[in-house]
């Protein structure tokens, strides 16, 4: 059942989001999935084919990362403030259907169920995946609505969920005000399980602009090394991609990290 997004009270805060959504200004969606997740996937889930992962999306807008991971038997939660992107997002996977879970003050819980006759669905997946697919019923989708930052451990068991195994970071951290990143950065390492694997793709351009924010490999460290073992991956130069190449920018280059959630407790925010 699809809830009027408009019946949704949206935080001051996410104007500038919202803005983004209703006037589909939305530069940074895909249409496929992102590379760095397929080139990355099977290091990432660890995977033996058969486990069902928990999978985290923070800021996850209605990227088709999720319901391509979903369709593969795994859970997927993603969490995003604009209730248009969730509509957009769920409506993509299938239908929307009553989540049945008492809400939080702050956050909604969102429910998508799969819809295996939409082509849609088939037609975002590769050749080599539609040969291998063995078309089982996929597990539900879950969008929080509301801000990421208040999504912490006790929101996320009082819905039941577990501690991630896995959580996929592309246009989040770059798109937080510079001011919120240790928050960002203390909810994504409480939400991960030891072992646990964040695949993050961030940006680093010059001049300064944002967002995406430019968030250098030392300020990922900075951020993130006191609870993730940290390895680059791949630096991508998109400087002569659109808008970019039009607005003159001197250096955009996207830069992938699998960050591993290390044992013991987290250190304090
Ligand atoms: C740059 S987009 C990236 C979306 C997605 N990860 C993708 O790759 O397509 C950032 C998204 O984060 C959402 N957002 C921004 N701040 C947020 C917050 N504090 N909590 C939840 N969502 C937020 C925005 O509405 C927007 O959809």
């Amino acid at each position: 059942m699809n809830k009027n997004s408009l019946d949704f009270p949206v935080d001051e805060k996410f104007a500038y989001w919202r803005d983004r959504w209703l006037n589909k200004m939305l530069g940074w969606h895909l249409e496929n999935p992102h590379p760095v997740l397929m080139t990355h996937l099977n290091d990432w889930l660890g995977d033996d084919g058969e486990t069902q992962r928990s999978i985290l999306f923070p800021l996850c807008g209605a990227s088709v990362d999720l319901g391509c991971i979903a369709r593969r038997g795994h859970q997927v939660v993603g969490v995003e403030a604009v209730p248009e992107a969730i509509d957009r997002l769920l409506s993509e996977y299938g239908e929307e259907i009553e989540g049945g879970r008492p809400p939080d003050a702050r956050l909604w819980l969102r429910v998508g169920q799969p819809n295996w006759m939409q082509k849609v669905a088939a037609e975002q997946l590769s050749k080599s995946e539609k040969r291998s697919m063995t078309y089982q019923p996929a597990p539900f989708l879950f969008a929080v609505q509301g801000d990421f930052l208040a999504f912490d451990r006790p929101a996320a068991s009082q819905w039941g969920f577990p501690e991630f195994d896995c959580a996929f970071d592309r246009g989040g951290l770059v798109a937080v005000a510079p001011s919120d990143r240790p928050r960002y950065a203390a909810v994504l390492s409480e939400q991960l399980r030891p072992g646990g694997k964040l695949l993050l793709v961030v940006v680093e351009h010059e001049p300064a602009f944002g967002p995406p924010h430019s968030v250098d490999e030392s300020e990922v460290r900075r951020l993130l090394g006191s609870a993730f073992e940290i390895q680059k991956l791949s630096v991508v130069d998109e400087k002569d991609k659109e808008p970019w190449k039009a607005k003159g920018v001197k250096r955009f280059d996207e830069v992938a990290y699998m960050c591993t959630r290390k044992g013991g407790a987290l250190p304090a925010e």
